[in-house]
């Protein structure tokens, strides 16, 4: 058979949603570049009605690239016209545009009066307004999607009048995402079925899965939906997403390439770019992925028992479904040093998928050099979070220039802090209940801003015990939380390089003003 199964990856859309994990313009640029690579069909590039930064990256993604670049739309005008914007410049672009269709959804969002009194009313209203969305969206391109949103907890008879009408209005691609993780294989599989029978127009339209993980089910969901005549899957990298996120692009398509025995299913996906993709959105989103992962967890070559390393010894195919290699695992990792040198670092970064510009290059030469000169053999793994660091740093309004900490089994933890904020550099002190403690507490003193700390977490990066250790922080503000990466040999710095950046990307969230007032900048929480 060999049908072909188009992979539709929303990592920089739904992905994004995962808490924490915001994407600034040039991470989600970087990555939209490594799943070209990786050679998904169509990278859904974001939301570009819901802030300036969506948009701004979807336009810039839609601009450079060559694979089908989707944006999401609410069924609104204002929503459908600001994909169309993002996308103008693009050469092969989607408007994807949605709809709630579950009883649950419907009373709950559009309780309004003015969408109808009665459950079939406001059905009617829903039918109606998607509709129009399509019908509008294709005013502007051939290549329309529409969702049903809460499919999976939809009335089969209204979900396939829907189906219907929006491929009447256009839709090129029907999605039916099983939006709260809640359907099982067999259930899922029968509703693609059922709609294949119920819909009559069915066969002008590609039939699209999106399931979520909230049972832990959204790889074998989809799955299902495929066997039952779906072709295109809607997933992300690591399977990151909304609340347990969306089923994971790698393990859908290891999936599909290790038992094509019995699917009979391809997908364009160059496997071996696998890891270095999830390397690259786990640095980006600061979302460490589990070492027990299937295809990319640190564990997943692993063997550890002596019962299975004689039986790998003898014959990889004992313990073994796949090659590491065939993801893009190997053994034999290059190593850099001090002598490498400019050229020998760029073609590393481009090799691991990194194309940085000729001013981030120089910068991350100097980031290089002095980390080679701290451990003498530099990694691929110290490359992703200096890459991670540098293009962070487009960011960084107040960057740590100083840090001094004092602490012991025998003294009061202190630290002094120096934040360079444009021309002017700011010093405090402070003692607390640890190095790290003390080191927060000075910068908040410095910026007179003091945000909860949601999660702090340290690791390091390589092994050895020069190894650099990696800090991840979420703070919280409000309703929004930012995640900040830190990275350094001695991980009090990289804990507070990591708490200045999520306070940084809190500032350029919020635009949030800064003032200095009596040799101190102060922060006006919006
Ligand atoms: O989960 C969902 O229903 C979605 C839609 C917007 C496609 O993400
Ligand atoms: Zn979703």
């Amino acid at each position: 058979m060999n049908e072909h199964i188009i992979i539709f990856d929303t990592t920089l859309r739904d992905g994004e949603q995962s808490p924490g994990a915001s994407l600034n313009v040039y991470e989600k640029l970087e990555i939209a570049r490594q799943l070209a690579k990786l050679k998904v069909d169509v990278i859904e590039a974001g939301f570009p009605v819901s802030s300036p930064a969506q948009f701004e990256a979807v336009k810039r993604i839609a601009e450079e690239s060559e694979a089908i670049i989707a944006a999401l739309s609410r069924a609104k005008e204002i929503d459908i016209k600001s994909a169309y914007d993002a996308l103008r410049n693009g050469k092969h672009t989607r408007i994807h545009t949605f709809s709630s269709t579950s009883d649950i959804h419907i009373l709950g969002k559009f309780s309004d009066r003015k969408y109808g009194v009665s459950l079939e009313e406001k059905r009617k209203t829903v039918l109606k307004m998607s509709y129009d969305a399509i019908a509008y969206a294709k005013t502007f391109m051939d290549d329309v999607e529409f969702s049903a949103e809460d499919a999976g907890r939809t009335d089969i008879g209204y979900l396939a009048e829907v189906i219907e009408t929006a491929i009447e209005a256009g839709a090129t691609t029907v999605n039916v995402p099983d939006t709260t993780g809640y359907t099982f294989p067999v259930e899922y599989g029968l509703m693609i079925s059922e709609l294949k029978k119920r819909v009559s127009n069915i066969h002008k339209a590609v039939i699209s899965v999106h399931c979520h993980n909230d049972l832990g089910l959204a790889v074998a969901n989809s799955l299902a939906g495929i066997n039952n005549g779906a072709r295109q899957i809607e997933c992300t990298v690591n399977g990151i997403g909304e609340r347990a996120g969306n089923a994971s692009l790698e393990e859908i398509v290891m999936a599909l390439k290790v038992r094509k025995d019995i699917c009979g299913y391809q997908t364009g996906i160059n496997s071996e770019e696998i890891y270095n993709t999830s390397k690259m959105v786990s640095g980006f989103t600061g979302i460490v992925v589990q070492p027990n992962k299937a295809i990319v967890g640190e564990n997943a070559f692993a063997h550890e028992s002596g019962i299975h390393q004689d039986g790998v010894l003898k014959d990889k195919q004992t313990y073994e479904i796949m090659t590491p290699e065939s993801v893009g695992v190997y053994k034999t990792k290059l190593v850099l040093g001090r002598h490498s040198g400019r050229h020998g670092l760029t073609a590393r970064l481009n090799e691991l998928g990194y194309h940085p510009s000729e001013e981030e290059m120089q910068k991350s030469y100097e980031a290089f050099l002095e980390i080679a000169d701290k451990k003498k053999e530099v990694f691929d793994d110290d490359l992703r979070v200096l890459m991670g660091d540098e293009i962070y740093k487009k960011e960084q309004l107040h960057e740590l220039v100083y840090l001094h900490v004092n602490a012991g089994t025998d003294v009061i933890p202190t630290a002094t802090v120096k934040i360079k904020s444009g021309e002017e550099i700011f010093t405090e002190s402070s003692i607390g209940d640890g190095p790290v403690d003390a080191s927060f507490n000075a910068i908040e003193r410095a910026l007179g801003f003091k945000p909860v700390v949601e999660s702090y977490n340290v690791r390091s990066v390589t092994s050895g015990r020069q190894a650099l250790g990696e800090a991840i922080i979420r703070i919280r503000s409000g309703e929004n939380s930012f995640t900040g990466r830190g990275t350094s040999t001695d991980i009090i710095e990289a804990s507070a390089k990591a708490f200045l950046q999520a306070i940084n990307l809190y500032l350029v969230f919020t635009n949030t003003k800064v003032e200095f007032r009596e040799d101190k900048l102060i922060i006006n929480q919006v």
